[in-house]
This record gives C-alpha cells, sequence and structure tokens, in this order.
C-alpha cells in the first residue's frame, strides 16, 4: 500500500505519519526529515535546502524530486510507502506519478489533513523536537514525560529552527500559494480523503487507520 499525507505546516502530518506507518508496516519517507537529516550530515544538498527551510520557502522541485525517487528505489521502500509532505508542488506531483509509473505502483489513499490557521500557530509554537533522535513534542498536547528530556533518548528538547512565528507566517504563506492546489491533482482520482486534523490525535489516527484498512 502506498500512501500520501497533505496538508498544512503543523496540522499534524509527521504525527498521524509516524503512528499510521508503525501500525500498517510503511515505510515513513517525509521529505522534511529527510531534508534536515542532510542539512545536519553537511551535504551540498543539505547546506543548500537548510537555507529554503530556515526562510519558510519550498526547496527547489528538482531536488526533492531526486531525494524521493532514491529512497523509494532502496529495499524497505518496497513494502510500501507513507509520504509525508510530499508532493507540495503539482511538478512533484507529477514527478511522483512518473516515479511511481517506473516502480509499478500506484497511490491507494491520499489524506489531506485539514484545521484552522489558529490551531496550527499554536501546534507549531509549542512543538519541541528532539535535538538526539528528533521525536516530537508538544508543551501542551503531547508533552514529554521527561519534561525538557525526550522521554525516548533522553536526549535536550529543541524548537525546530524554522518554527519561529515569522517563518510559520511564510510557510502558511507559501502553502496557500504553492502546495493547496495539489490536493485538486488528487481530487478527482478517487483515492482522495480530505481529514479534520482539528480533534484530539488519538482520534484523527483511528479516522485516518479505519479509511486506510478499507483500502487493502
Ligand atoms: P516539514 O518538516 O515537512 O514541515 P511542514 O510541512 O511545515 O510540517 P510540520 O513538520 O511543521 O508539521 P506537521 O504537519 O508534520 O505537524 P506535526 O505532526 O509535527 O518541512 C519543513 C521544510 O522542508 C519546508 O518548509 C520546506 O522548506 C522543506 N520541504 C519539505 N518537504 C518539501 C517538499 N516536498 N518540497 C519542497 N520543500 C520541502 O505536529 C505539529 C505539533 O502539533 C506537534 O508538536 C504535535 O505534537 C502537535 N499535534 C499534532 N497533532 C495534534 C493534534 N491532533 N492535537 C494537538 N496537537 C497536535
Amino acid at each position: 500500500m502506498n500512501l500520501v499525507f497533505l496538508g498544512p505546516p503543523g496540522v499534524g502530518k509527521g504525527t498521524q505519519s509516524a503512528l499510521v506507518a508503525k501500525e500498517l508496516g510503511l515505510l515513513h519517507l517525509a521529505t522534511g526529515d529527510l531534508l534536515r537529516a542532510a542539512g545536519r550530515a553537511g551535504t551540498k544538498t543539505g547546506l543548500e535546502a537548510k537555507t529554503y527551510m530556515d526562510a519558510g520557502l519550498l526547496v527547489p522541485d528538482e531536488v526533492v524530486n531526486r531525494l524521493v525517487r532514491e529512497r523509494m528505489e532502496q529495499g524497505d521502500a518496497e513494502k510500501g510507502v507513507l509520504l509525508d509532505g510530499y508532493p507540495r508542488t503539482t511538478a512533484q506531483a507529477l514527478a511522483l506519478d512518473a516515479t511511481l509509473k517506473a516502480l509499478g505502483r500506484v497511490i491507494d489513499g491520499v489524506f489531506d489533513l485539514q484545521a484552522p490557521d489558529a490551531v496550527l500557530v499554536e501546534r507549531i509554537s509549542g512543538r519541541r523536537t528532539c535535538g538526539k533522535c528528533h521525536a516530537a513534542y508538544h508543551v501542551k498536547f503531547a508533552p514529554s514525560k521527561k519534561g525538557d528530556l525526550c522521554a525516548k533518548c533522553g536526549g535536550a528538547l529543541v524548537q525546530r529552527s524554522d518554527d519561529e512565528l515569522v517563518t510559520v507566517k511564510a510557510r502558511l504563506e507559501v502553502y496557500r500559494k504553492d502546495t493547496a492546489g495539489v490536493s485538486e491533482h488528487y481530487r478527482k482520482s478517487g483515492t482522495y480523503a480530505l481529514i479534520d486534523s482539528n480533534r484530539p490525535i488519538d482520534t484523527v489516527t483511528a479516522d485516518v487507520l479505519g479509511r486506510a484498512k478499507k483500502l487493502s
């Protein structure tokens, strides 16, 4: 099974993708995570990508398309992939269609998570990420049982460099301008579902899993 999770910054794509991918045994492929890992590794691609990310802008299509294609060609992607935060432009959606066709696969379900802007801003401003294992928390909605330390590995919790308010506003504008239209690419395909993400985390997970299990 291959799934796509769409939606604005902070809507809960990463949170839901991790839970759903684990439950369904899919590879969780998040382009934001791939790009941040490349930045930490100090590769040319990663350092270039970081300048776009810190400004709240999209990394160029050809860079992201290549990273996704290379990751999807690896053996552990054969069990099925959950794409989190990709595609984000119509050009990326077309590139994904081509990659899937070359691999002899199809998209089984597209989940478009949505919530009001005020909710997104509150979620992003309270998000904390482990500096060591990169697990995500929220100071109010999903706090770590160890306070300022990661409950999984004990690493210090930090705020993402693109989670400052001014950058968040830029990310939301980019979403409206470049990414919201990607939903149209899928809406007519019969695989598309709009998900109300303005509900508790486990309610959203149950909704998505219920729908995904009907696809298999
Ligand atoms: P990326 O890392 O993908 O960021 P994003 O899309 O902006 O999404 P976020 O990670 O901010 O939020 P999310 O929806 O995953 O929410 P989360 O689950 O963490 O991309 C970062 C950057 O990389 C982009 O700006 C761009 O520069 C670049 N990039 C990435 N992909 C690209 C692409 N395809 N093309 C070009 N450039 C690309 O939840 C947020 C918080 O809310 C958490 O604290 C969580 O605990 C909490 N929370 C989640 N759900 C709930 C709930 N139901 N109730 C209460 N709290 C909740």
